[in-house]
């Protein structure tokens, strides 16, 4: 008999590895390329992806159908990627085209890989990861300043040791601003106690602070959609910091493995015309680093949680953003693993 508890349990695992029905940013678009393979790992599965000679994407599972191989370890041919092991040639749905050691070779013809959808928008390449409960990718959910040509910015992207969720609940809680952050040129200001509130919007929700708003990292806002999700807030920047008014962050979290996620974050600015172009300057030349220095404080300190803190912590009123989001994640694990059990119960 399957207990609630049991069920909580298997939530809680499937939404740590993460939940699939969803768009996930996966590479900058400079990293794809048509003279080699790129490995990634998203959700704990290796794929690989390359580009065709016409510039499209291809994606495929990371494994050689031959003997397992990576063929992110191989080589580009005609568009197809060849495996390094013993040569054998996929293409871009997943198919042997060749088994160049052995002619006339029963696997060639054969469709042997899963091959997924890929997007590219705003310099980065996302991929569709398909559930049984959405097996077709849905609309990319794309924040609508990154098709603004009123909007400029700068994709960055990280590495981060720790599970996405940390991320995720770092994002959602804004008043850790002015306490990580208080050495940083632009998260000084502002008093260090507050309340927070939550606001529910068409598709998703805003936690901000009561008692101030424009001073500091004061509010995130998350649009939840069916194909996604993604958060934005607003770094308030002083006259120093050039024309444009403060910094969005539009952030998006992909799960990589258990203990592993890639943060893209486009730092953007309304900005036209020269002061475009100044934005642009001086964001290369001094306010990149400083950004930078921010996101270190952010990872050092998830990277430092335990990876079970969440058995064991103490929220207070503050972490109602944090609290909001694990329910939008616990909604989605629970219809996703209705879906299978549906699927495994008309099978039998
Ligand atoms: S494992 Fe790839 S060709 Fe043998
Ligand atoms: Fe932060």
């Amino acid at each position: 008999m399957v207990t609630s508890a049991d069920m909580r349990i298997r939530i809680e695992e499937r939404i740590n590895q993460g939940l699939r029905g969803q768009w996930f940013p996966v590479a900058k678009s400079v990293e794809l390329r048509a003279d080699r393979p790129h490995g990634i790992t998203v959700l704990g599965e290796r794929l690989v992806m390359w580009r065709g000679a016409d510039g499209a994407i291809k994606c495929i599972e990371d494994y050689c159908p031959h003997r397992g191989a990576p063929l992110s370890y191989g080589e580009i041919h005609d568009g197809n990627i060849g495996c390094r092991y013993h040569g054998v040639i996929v293409d871009g749905t997943g198919t042997v085209q060749r088994v160049p050691a052995m002619p006339d070779c029963a696997m060639e013809g054969r469709k042997a890989l899963k091959d997924f959808t890929v997007a590219e928008h705003s310099d980065a390449v996302f991929v569709y990861l398909p559930s049984v409960d959405r097996p077709e990718p849905p609309e990319l959910p794309l924040p609508p300043e990154l098709s603004d040509p009123a909007w400029a910015g700068f994709l960055c992207t990280a590495v981060w040791d720790c599970n996405y969720r940390y991320a995720l609940d770092n994002l959602a809680d804004p008043m850790h601003g002015c306490y990580l952050h208080a050495e940083s040129f632009t998260l000084a200001f502002g008093s260090k106690q507050d309340l927070l509130e939550l606001d529910r919007r068409d598709a998703g929700f805003r936690v901000s602070r009561v008692g101030q708003v424009g001073e500091n990292f004061d509010w995130t806002e998350f649009e939840v959609r069916e194909g996604g999700m993604y958060c934005f807030l607003d770094i308030p920047y002083p006259p120093a910091a050039g024309p444009g008014g403060h910094m969005r962050i539009l952030g998006y979290v992909t799960p990589v493995g258990p203990k592993r996620c890639k943060v893209f974050f486009w730092r953007m600015r309304k900005v036209e015309g020269l002061a475009r172009a100044a934005w642009r300057f001086l964001f290369r030349t001094h306010l990149e680093e400083r950004h930078w220095r921010v996101l270190e404080q952010d990872r050092v300190m998830l990277e430092g949680m335990p990876d079970d803190a969440r058995t064991r912590e103490m929220l207070y009123q503050h972490d109602i953003g944090v609290a909001h989001l694990r329910r939008a994640l616990n909604r989605r694990a629970k219809d996703q693993l209705a879906a299978e059990d549906a699927l495994e119960t008309a099978a039998e």
